[in-house]
């Protein structure tokens, strides 16, 4: 077993002696789970010096980050010739300081993670200019999956019902903070040349285009042959399979896959809150169009 994954495994078993009301505190008025994300962690990671040459995906939780780091770690692998199959998510955020050194001693380029608020990433990623990839979904699909990965999650606290998964993740209630300031802050950065937004749907529509369109971003040059080959080993059922026994939690990560689930848990007054909350929050950003929230969650 990897280091990585015996850092996960011992996570999961720390969270055995957590009670469930400390599993998640705040962190300058947002939440996070304290295990994976400990404040030392947080506090020292302001100070992480980035590089130009990292490669950095952003994602607000469950908006299909691992599927991302899926198709990233295969475009470095067939461009640079570097092997990244590690089965651990490369956040930035998790695990303590100590974790945090060895990023930092690692070697150019790296492959970087993050679920943090973009004014929450560290200010040396801005300052060096380096090229972030930010990954979006619908808020109706995104809360849906937040709410089975809740449930399933052993650093979490359980048993929470879908109804108060809903009005916390409706009030930003939820590790990571609220998924509607995460949109409005990325619209602010639109225009930078160092930002690429891509959403889940237009990848799900499209995978093999997204895959041309990340790699020329980051200045991979693919044939393809193997735009092909990344887009078949990067399916839903490939992704599940090949994760099946390593990743501790890969029945909850890689869970259905699909765009519209919402319509399986939300009732008709929950719909309509959140087209409320989208309208009232995104209605005329570039990014709620994007999002393309009418054909998607109506
Ligand atoms: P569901 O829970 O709706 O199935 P994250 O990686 O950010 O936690 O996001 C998890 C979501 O991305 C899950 O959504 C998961 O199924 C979906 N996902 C993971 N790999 C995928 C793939 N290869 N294709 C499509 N969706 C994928």
């Amino acid at each position: 077993m990897s280091d990585s994954v015996v850092t996960l495994v011992s996570k999961t078993e720390m969270a055995k002696n957590v009670s469930e009301e400390d599993k998640l505190y705040r962190y300058k008025g947002v939440l996070y789970p304290h295990i994976m994300c400990p404040e030392d962690h947080l506090k020292r990671m302001e100070s992480f010096q980035a590089r130009e040459d990292d490669i950095v995906l952003v994602a607000y939780p469950k908006c299909g980050f691992n599927w991302m780091v899926g198709v990233l770690r295969k475009i470095i692998a067939a461009t640079k010739g570097m092997n990244l199959e590690s089965k651990m998510p490369p956040l930035i955020e998790f695990f303590g300081p100590d974790a945090l050194k060895i990023v930092e001693d690692a070697p150019s380029p790296r492959f970087l993670g993050t679920h943090m608020h973009p004014d929450n990433i560290p200010s040396s990623f801005y300052a060096k200019k380096t090229k972030m990839m930010v990954i979006f979904r619908n808020p109706k699909d995104t809360l849906v999956s937040y709410y089975h990965f809740f449930r399933n999650n052993p650093v979490l606290p359980s048993g929470q019902s879908w109804e108060t998964f809903y009005s916390n993740f409706m009030s930003g209630d939820v590790p990571w903070g609220s998924y509607f300031d995460h949109v409005l802050a990325w619209e602010k950065r639109l225009d930078d040349p160092n930002v690429m937004v891509v959403t889940y749907e237009e990848l799900k529509q499209d995978l093999s285009k997204g895959i041309r369109l990340i790699s020329t971003f980051f200045g991979c040059s693919l044939t393809e042959a193997q735009v092909q080959q990344i887009t078949e080993e990067s399916s839903f059922k490939a992704m599940k399979q090949s994760s099946s026994g390593l990743h501790s939690l890969g029945d909850v990560v890689f869970r259905k896959g699909e765009v519209g689930d919402w319509r399986n848990h939300f009732t008709a007054e929950q719909s309509q809150k959140m087209d409320d909350a989208f309208n009232k929050h995104l209605a005329g950003t570039r990014l709620g169009a994007k999002l393309n929230y009418q054909q998607h969650c109506q």
